[in-house]
């Protein structure tokens, strides 16, 4: 099955879903995407931003001058967002049908988040490659992911039991190093750390 059709399945239970999935893991990944950035009144993209999950977390660390662009390739998971957006009556976000490895609205933003979803997309590091050198300097990057580990408590069974998952998700299981690569040659001031006890790896830096 096509990740889009997948993903047109999942929208109406994608929420509840991903908690399951993720191990409650959810609940920690959104907070963890902002935690230590200095976001008040900047422009961020949250790309394969999904029903909007971490809408809340974004829209708090901005502040009222801030925007957030939410991009998402996929129509009904967007369908979502807005819902979601309305409801809150956020009116600085924007939602964007576009795919992450071709949008041309980055050079624009300050701030780019990504949180399980460069996964989704086929060959990852490579377009994430391509992504990173499309950015103005200056331009904070964080990525969270699953990715396999090499080293940390349980690492094994993490890495096992996202593997299996990505079967379910429809993601590509890929190595975190290309991921890691690619961070240090085209960004600058990149820490690597894990979220949900080494479940998700962190990838921040700022493009020189
Ligand atoms: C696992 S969900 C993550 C959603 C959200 N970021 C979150 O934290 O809950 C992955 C999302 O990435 C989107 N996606 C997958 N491939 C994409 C692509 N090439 N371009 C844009 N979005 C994509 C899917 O439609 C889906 O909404």
């Amino acid at each position: 099955m096509k990740l889009a059709e997948r993903y047109d399945i999942a929208a109406p239970i994608y929420d509840r879903t991903a908690w399951v999935l993720s191990l409650g893991g959810i609940d920690k990944l959104h907070p963890a995407l902002v935690a230590g950035l200095e976001l008040s009144g900047k422009t961020v993209a949250d790309l394969g931003c999904g029903t909007g999950l971490a809408f809340p977390a974004l829209i708090e660390a901005i502040g009222p001058s801030g925007r957030v662009i939410g991009l998402d390739n996929n129509a009904a998971i967007l369908a979502k967002a807005e819902k979601r957006v309305t409801e809150h009556g956020w009116n600085n976000v924007k939602l964007v049908v576009d795919d992450i490895a071709t949008t041309p609205l980055l050079p624009d933003i300050d701030v780019v988040f990504s949180c399980i979803a460069m996964s989704c997309v086929p060959d990852p590091s490579e377009k994430l490659d391509e992504l990173l050198g499309n950015l103005k300097p200056g331009t904070v990057v964080r990525i969270i992911d699953a990715l396999p580990r090499t080293r940390g408590f349980g690492f094994r069974a993490i890495n096992g039991y996202n593997f299996l998952k990505s079967f379910i998700v429809g993601s590509h299981y890929k190595k975190l190093e290309p991921f890691e690569r690619v961070f240090r040659e085209r960004l600058s001031n990149v820490v690597v750390d894990s979220v949900h006890g080494g479940m998700y790896t962190r990838l921040t830096g700022v493009k020189a």
